[in-house]
């Protein structure tokens, strides 16, 4: 899928810079930097609770950072898809993929509706309305992604399946064309057959993808790039994931070496370097408080 796109491809669609973020206790995340470029594919990795869902709320600007920037390049559209299905979700699955459109999709939402009862009047006020915004087209666009999904419009969301709720889901994101789509746990209630058909639909997503995943042949099969969250702080591992697993194996060995040196040697010199850390230590201190 080619598009032409209305932004500067040479230069990252989001950046955060120096991020804090924290949910009241010690800070969540610390000093975060990561930039998201044009057409890549980014999996966010970590144990439960490091942050991953709170990344992804930073990006999509609905959670705002304690601390640092987070600079989104002009034109750029972020969507997400949640990581639960929100409880407070109604209407018909027409009605929940419009409203990814915001106002202009409720009320063609409500025009649909209107249609269905008959109620003449009201609907000619609501057609005259949708022209005014040139809204026929945003109608378009809302039945072609129910097309391409293969969603039944007039069914009740409340009526679906876990697997196809998520789907609606997807396609309320989709709806408003993002040039980053932000998915956090895709995969969560779909069978086999329906995360294959997603994995190749992600793979011609015209766009930048940043996910969350705990399956691991989805994360291998589209993932262009890992960032890994530990400990509040991001490690960035260019590559796919067996090249994270191969590079990350090397830095553990590496480290384990290092250690396993440093056990090794002498005790007068284990004392110096210990000494000269907390000199360390101490002259990074006197030096942040100049
Ligand atoms: N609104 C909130 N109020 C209090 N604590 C919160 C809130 N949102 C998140 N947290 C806490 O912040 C931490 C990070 O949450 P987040 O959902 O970002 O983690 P995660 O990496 O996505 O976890 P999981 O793998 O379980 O989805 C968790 O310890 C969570 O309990
Ligand atoms: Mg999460």
């Amino acid at each position: 899928m080619q598009r032409t796109n209305h932004y500067n491809e040479r230069m990252s669609l989001v950046q955060l810079q120096r991020v804090d973020f924290s949910v009241g206790g010690p800070l969540l995340l610390e000093r975060v930097d990561l930039s998201i470029e044009a057409n890549e594919r980014v999996c966010i990795v970590g144990r439960n609770g490091e942050g991953k869902s709170t990344l992804l709320k930073l990006i999509s600007g609905e959670l705002r950072a304690d601390d640092g920037e987070v600079r989104v390049q002009n034109g750029v559209v972020i969507t997400r898809l949640a990581q639960e299905v929100p409880q407070d979700t109604a209407g018909s699955v027409f009605d929940v993929v419009a409203e990814g459109l915001g106002d202009l999709g409720r009320l063609l939402a409500r025009y649909h509706h209107l249609l269905a009862i008959g109620d003449l009047d009201a609907l000619a006020d609501a057609q005259a309305k949708i022209e005014a915004q040139r809204g026929w087209d945003v109608n378009c666009r809302v039945e072609e992604v129910l097309t391409k999904l293969g969603l039944p419009g007039d069914m009740h969301f409340s009526a679906l399946s876990g697997g196809m709720k998520r789907r609606v889901l997807l396609a309320r994101a989709l709806v408003r064309k993002p040039d980053i789509l932000l998915l956090d746990e895709p995969t969560n209630h779909l069978d086999i057959e329906a995360i294959r058909w997603l994995e190749g639909f992600l793979k011609q997503f015209a766009g930048s993808l940043v996910f969350i995943t705990h399956d691991r042949v989805f994360l291998r099969a589209l993932a262009t790039r890992i960032v890994e969250i530990d400990r509040g702080a991001l490690t960035d591992w260019p590559g796919d994931y067996d090249n994270y697993l191969r590079r990350r194996e090397e830095r553990l060995h590496a480290e384990s070496q290092a250690n396993a040196l440093f056990e090794r040697s002498s005790p007068k010199k284990k004392y110096g370097f210990a000494k000269a850390s907390r000199r360390g230590a101490r002259a990074t201190k006197v030096g942040c408080a100049h």
